[in-house]
């Protein structure tokens, strides 16, 4: 008789999300987990995002179970982790999952795991291993992600080099190389007949212009660096005819204010609400570049062959700048501005980089995860197969 066969008491796994990097990314998953015979999904947001999250909610039909509804306007980052981690208290308290899943690097991702840890409940960490080396960038990313490593049981690394992060970290067990779900969500809301909601996307011409989409929001680019990065691209626009820049704005009053301030008013730039993220990914599909300080945009545009410049000073993705797609362009006007020209001026180097690469997955992540839960907990016989890009 198999493990599965012989031991199939359901195992209760409880996803824990607040954000909407983590909700589109924890999609797959969840809907993973609810085909799944033997497993019951349990949902808990914390909403550390409220109308972002509930875009990605309404989009990929997803329902909480539990809200603990935590979002104030300016929030601060003991706010974020002391609402979550009481609320999550509780929360744990009635559901009694066998399993905790947090995703990634936010304020949410390490309330949810040490709260987990308080109940003695194993903790699974989806997107484990990415590291910058740097505590204070991105911030406070880097020290939630290296936390909630510390805390998990299961650590479920996209690619190898995330691995060996965490291996130099003393972190070797319960390890596997999966990919990113990322790329699952990506593989459903990408489709060239896609017609978009949006008005000003519904007006662009995509064949007799050139559309840059540009995302920013990091708490370590408030102040000078975001204001580079704005002058950078009123400087582009000034100087390109033959482009629009999209720039759906984050709901961050800080980002908003920024935004509005450099770029608002221009012909060319297009500061739009944030996206629902099937608009969003279709988007990208259809842009000639990408300019970003975002995670999640760093590892969706190489799959769409969308060259990347990465609006950062470091990266903790540094395996599509390898395969040649993306470059960091840091956070200097004048930096960000010519390599942008280069691309818009130079063909060739432009073709260089926009080539569709995988490393970041191959759309079976959220199979390989829910399987390793199973082996985890008896339930199946065998690990799942590595992602190999
Ligand atoms: C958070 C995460 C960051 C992630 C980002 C994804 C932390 C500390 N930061 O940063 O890692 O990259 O989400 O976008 O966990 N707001 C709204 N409505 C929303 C969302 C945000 O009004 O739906 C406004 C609120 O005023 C809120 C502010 O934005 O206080 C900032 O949100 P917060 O989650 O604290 O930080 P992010 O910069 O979004
Ligand atoms: N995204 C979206 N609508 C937008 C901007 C971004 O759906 O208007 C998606 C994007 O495609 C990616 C994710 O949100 O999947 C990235 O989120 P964000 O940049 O807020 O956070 P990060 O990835 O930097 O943590």
């Amino acid at each position: 008789m198999t493990a599965e066969e012989n031991n199939m008491k359901t195992i209760k796994v409880m996803t824990v999300f607040g954000t909407r990097p983590e909700a589109i990314k924890m999609a797959p998953l969840i809907h993973e987990l609810e085909r799944t015979e033997g497993v019951q999904s349990i949902v808990c947001v914390t909403a550390q995002h409220r109308q972002m999250l509930d875009q990605v909610m309404d989009i990929f039909h997803l329902k909480a179970d539990y809200d603990l509804d935590i979002m104030q306007p300016r929030q601060t980052l003991a706010t974020i982790t002391t609402k979550s981690l009481t609320g999550l208290d509780e929360v744990l308290e009635q559901a009694e999952p066998d399993i905790v899943l947090v995703h990634g690097d936010t304020s949410t991702t390490f309330a949810g795991a040490l709260a987990a840890f308080y109940h003695k409940i194993p903790v699974g960490h989806v997107e484990a291993g990415l590291r910058t080396f740097d505590k204070y960038s991105p911030f406070p990313e880097e020290m939630n992600r290296k936390l909630t490593g510390q805390i998990a049981a299961l650590h479920f690394a996209p690619t190898e080099r995330n691995r060996k992060n965490l291996a130099a970290e003393g972190i070797t067990d319960g390890v596997i190389v999966c990919g990113n779900t990322v790329v699952d969500a990506i593989h459903s809301t990408v489709n060239p007949d896609f017609r978009f909601r949006d008005e000003t996307l519904a007006q662009l011409d995509y064949d007799g212009r050139r559309v840059i989409l540009v995302t920013a929001h990091r708490r370590e680019n408030y102040g000078a660096p975001m204001e580079h990065i704005m002058r950078a691209l009123r400087r582009l626009a000034d100087d390109y005819d033959d482009i629009d820049i999209v720039y759906p704005v984050h709901l961050s009053p800080y980002v908003r204010e920024t935004a509005a301030k450099y770029l608002s008013g221009h012909p060319r730039i297009h500061l739009i609400e944030p996206l629902s993220v099937d608009e969003m990914h279709n988007l990208m599909g259809r842009s000639y570049l990408v300019m970003t300080d975002s995670g999640g945009l760093q590892e969706e545009a190489p799959s769409l062959g969308k060259p990347v410049l990465v609006l950062r000073r470091e990266t903790e993705r540094p395996e599509a700048i390898e395969a040649g797609t993306v470059r960091l362009a840091g956070v200097e006007e004048e930096d960000i501005y010519s390599m942008a020209r280069t691309l818009l001026d130079d063909p060739d180097a432009y073709q260089t980089m926009a080539h569709a690469v995988n490393p970041y997955g191959d759309g079976q992540t959220s199979r390989r995860i829910v399987q390793m839960i199973r082996y985890y907990f008896r339930q199946a016989d065998t690990m799942p197969d590595s992602f190999c890009p």
